[in-house]
């Protein structure tokens, strides 16, 4: 089993091992099941081991030293699920609220990470996990136990699973039952970065719940225990085929967008890039001499027609080139496919028409963003194909009523399973943000001030989009219906001009001319 979990994580390069495919392991089965028994002990601490194992992995993904090691992210997996499990070995006196506990029992208390680590040395299979439960209570500046470590003498694990640990207790099981909003809790935890915590893990944290990765909790609830273990399983079983089956983005597609994330690079570089995929760089050289150019001479390489026509030009040209490619391979044959890629483009073109005026947002980046803001709408497609399809057509212009149906048709809606695979993608986090708020953009407070432009940008432009018209009073009337009154207020605040009937018949005849050109193009 071990050794299967290996090849698959060498397998998936490009992709990273999911919690839930780690979660499958026969080890992980024993640690969960093992971490459920001593939870049935504990009301206040239902679920608590679970959600831990996932604040840690989306911590992990954020850091560098960690990055893509199957092994260590393995380990953190397990180690999460297991930090408590001393505390199946304490009296009863000594389970309760630790900061609220008696001389006598909190020593008792105090002992679980020893013993827990114990239990384990038992097991083989789970050895790799006891520096991670032995110390999940040290703390930086060595004022933890059970030992008083000090800094990095404190095995990463163990302080990642401290911080993850911390996220729990502080939103969740609260200490003195107070359970905090994410924002107060994740100011509490950098209030104690290197003090009680590792600042390195608490930049880490901070960037994973920036990207929304603590709301997106499918173990959030504190629920029956019973009921919680069918939900996490109906759902895992469901990610797992996808992850499995999704084509990846083209590497192209995520060089190009890295770069956007990082800023210029020379002309070679990104011809380079391109030149990576020789398909991609024939389309590309089709487009340049092309009619639409109307250059007077032939261009037969990348870098001439990248001076000549711009690298933002060009960019856009193999995003959408790679973005109509990926949504050819899982979706090409189905019904649905040209509304989803019309959708795409209008979408994209009014995002771009949008960003020049009203929410001053990379123009670049807000059609990307427009571009790819529905590929859990591809996912879901290629989880269920037929049915999705005939919910893509029946479709109205009710984003909310259409995301219920979507949960119960797939397990999530398109905005959460698109936002998860693009954040295992490591798509910037503006992206990520996008297409994780483009029906709610008020909830994307919770990501910062950054990620607003944009947000708010992708969900005009939607909405905008779903109209599938022209007609400068049938926007207005969109625009007044469905855009979120939260982006409205923005727009005031920001003193932007809300656009009116005129602004948005002019904006459209732009955006609908775009659309035909790239039709046209591609
Ligand atoms: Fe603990
Ligand atoms: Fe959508
Ligand atoms: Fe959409």
């Amino acid at each position: 089993m071990r050794s299967h979990f290996m090849a698959c994580a060498m397998k998936s390069s490009l992709r990273e091992m999911s919690l839930i495919d780690q979660l499958a392991e026969a080890p992980a089965v024993t640690a969960r099941v093992l971490s459920l028994a001593v939870e049935g002990r504990i009301p206040a601490d239902r679920g608590h081991s679970g959600r831990v194992a996932i604040y840690a992995l989306a911590i992990a993904n954020e850091m560098r030293s960690i990055d893509r090691d199957p092994n260590l992210r393995y380990t953190i997996a397990l180690a999460s699920l297991l930090h408590d499990i001393g505390k199946g070995a304490l009296p009863d006196a000594a389970l309760g609220d630790p900061d609220r506990l008696g001389e006598q029992e909190r020593s008792e208390y105090m002992k679980h990470p020893v013993i827990g680590a114990e239990i384990v040395r038992a097991c083989r299979e789970l050895a790799s996990t006891i520096p991670g439960i032995l110390y999940h209570h040290e703390r930086f500046d060595g004022t933890g136990f059970p030992i008083g470590l000090e800094g990095e003498r404190i095995p990463l694990v163990a302080r990642i699973v401290a911080a993850a640990d911390a996220v729990d207790r502080l939103m969740w099981t609260g200490n003195n039952a107070k359970v905090l909003d994410s924002n107060s809790a994740i100011e509490r935890i950098q209030q104690e970065a290197g003090k009680r915590y590792d600042p390195e893990v608490v930049d880490a944290l901070v960037s994973a719940w920036k990207k929304g990765m603590f709301e997106n909790i499918y173990l959030a609830t504190p629920v029956d225990l019973s009921e919680e273990f069918v939900e996490i399983n109906k759902r895992a079983e469901k990610f797992a085929y996808l992850l499995e089956h999704l084509p990846s983005m083209p590497i192209v597609l995520m060089k190009a967008l890295k770069e956007m994330e990082e800023g210029e690079k020379s002309l070679t570089d990104i011809a380079n890039i391109i030149s990576n995929d020789q398909t991609l760089a024939a389309k590309v050289l089709r487009i340049v001499n092309s009619a639409y150019y109307g250059l007077s001479s032939r261009i037969s390489t990348l870098p001439v027609a990248l001076t000549i026509l711009g690298t933002q030009a060009i960019k856009s040209h193999v995003l959408n080139l790679s973005y109509q490619d990926f949504m050819k391979k899982v979706a090409g044959s189905l019904p649905c496919f040209e509304s989803l890629w019309d959708h795409a483009l209008n979408a994209a073109a009014w995002s771009r028409e949008l960003a020049r005026s009203n929410f001053e947002v990379d123009e670049e980046e807000a059609f990307t963003a427009g571009l790819i803001h529905d590929i859990g709408r591809v996912a879901a497609l290629k989880q269920s194909p037929e049915d999705y399809c005939k919910l893509v057509e029946m479709a109205s212009g009710d984003a909310r009523a259409y995301c219920a149906l979507e949960e119960e048709l797939v397990g999530l809606d398109h905005t959460q399973l698109g936002s998860w695979i693009a954040y295992t993608w490591r798509l910037p986090a503006s992206l990520v943000s996008a297409i994780r708020w483009h029906h709610e953009p008020q909830k994307s407070v919770v990501a910062g001030e950054e990620v607003r432009g944009i947000v708010s940008t992708v969900h005009v432009a939607d909405v905008l989009a779903t109209s599938w018209t022209c007609d400068g009073k049938l926007l207005a009337k969109a625009f007044r219906e469905a855009v979120s009154p939260w982006v409205v207020k923005e727009l005031v605040e920001r003193k932007f001009r809300i656009p009116d009937a005129i602004d948005l018949e002019q904006a459209a005849e732009r955006v609908c001319e775009r659309v035909q050109e790239i039709k046209k193009l591609l």
